[in-house]
């Protein structure tokens, strides 16, 4: 097993925390959380992405010692960054999206807080942990002992919609674009599903869409045009697909949880219809378990 508890309690328990008490880890968790880490660069990635990860600790950045964000980020001491490498460089976005995530819920196991960062001072950190040839870092982990939720956070929790998650009918679909697909209609892949819609996105942007059609899932990205500042911001640093990244590992986690045999497959022709001129096609599940989809 990958965690100590079960993934969708932890995928359900997983909140973005930007307040954090400025305590130590102790020296066993932090060797865990490293041990954990090295393991992950080497995992068989979704697109075939070469990572690495390191944990960082008290990084010094500017903007009155806060972490340059969108949200202010208060006590935030750790920091996860990695790097990805493809020459593909979309797919090594994904790729980042699909193993930091699994880092993500590992902290979240340990009770520990955390919170994706794409907006940050990418200097400070760079000092630290210099990128190779190729190599790119779309976005970091902070992460710690929770504080109890402050007034900033309430606030920047509001505007980002967190609590919010678009409907099943917007983001999965059956057989055509056009005919949406509601949890009762996929009782085996319900939960995968579910996880997969409760994935942290940047601006909580949810642009994962999902159509089932005969034994696959097929998995693309709602190209968003955005029109706000941060909109722009995340659209043009292209988070969207690790965005994606950190679905897939949503999905494949509970799957893996629930016994359901499945591997990811790379369409050459992936199905479209109009409605799909929008979304970029990104990766396809093929289910492999005995049992038939009702
Ligand atoms: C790739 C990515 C980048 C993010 N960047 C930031 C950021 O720069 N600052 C911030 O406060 N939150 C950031 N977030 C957190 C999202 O705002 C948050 O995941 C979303 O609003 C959903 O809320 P939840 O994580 O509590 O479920 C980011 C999330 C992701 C997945």
């Amino acid at each position: 097993m990958e965690y100590s508890k079960s993934v969708i309690e932890l995928i359900k328990a997983r909140i973005s925390v930007r307040n954090y008490q400025t305590l130590s880890l102790p020296i066993e968790t932090k060797k865990q959380i490293e041990d954990y880490i090295l393991k992950q660069e080497q995992v068989t990635t979704v697109l075939g992405s070469k990572l690495r990860f390191r944990l960082l600790e008290d990084i010094e950045v500017k903007e009155n010692g806060k972490i340059g964000t969108y949200g202010s980020i208060s006590g935030g001491r750790y920091f996860i960054i990695g790097a990805a490498k493809n020459n593909d460089q979309r797919a090594a976005l994904v790729d980042y999206g699909y193993v930091l995530e699994k880092i993500v819920l590992f902290l979240t196991d340990w009770g520990l807080g955390s919170c994706w960062l794409g907006l940050f001072e990418k200097s400070a950190f760079m000092q630290k942990f210099p990128l190779e040839k190729d190599e790119q870092t779309p976005a970091v982990c902070v992460f710690g002992f929770s504080k109890e939720k402050g007034i900033i956070e309430k606030q920047i929790r509001n505007f980002s919609r967190a609590d919010k998650r678009l409907p099943w009918n917007n983001l999965f679909f059956r057989d055509t674009f056009d005919s949406p697909m509601s949890d009762h209609l996929c009782p085996e892949y319900q939960l995968p599903l579910e996880m997969l819609r409760l994935a942290p996105s940047a601006v909580n942007n949810q642009p994962w869409r999902v159509i089932l059609i005969d034994n696959k899932f097929h998995f693309y990205m709602k190209n968003k045009m955005l029109f706000s500042f941060l909109g722009q911001f995340f659209l043009e640093h292209n988070l969207q697909f690790v965005d994606m990244g950190i679905a897939l590992s949503h999905f494949e986690l509970t799957a893996n949880e629930m016994g359901l045999k499945g591997k990811w497959i790379f369409e050459k022709d992936p199905p479209s219809d109009k409605d799909s001129k929008k979304l970029v096609y990104i990766i396809s599940w093929i289910i492999l378990s005995s049992k038939n989809i009702s």
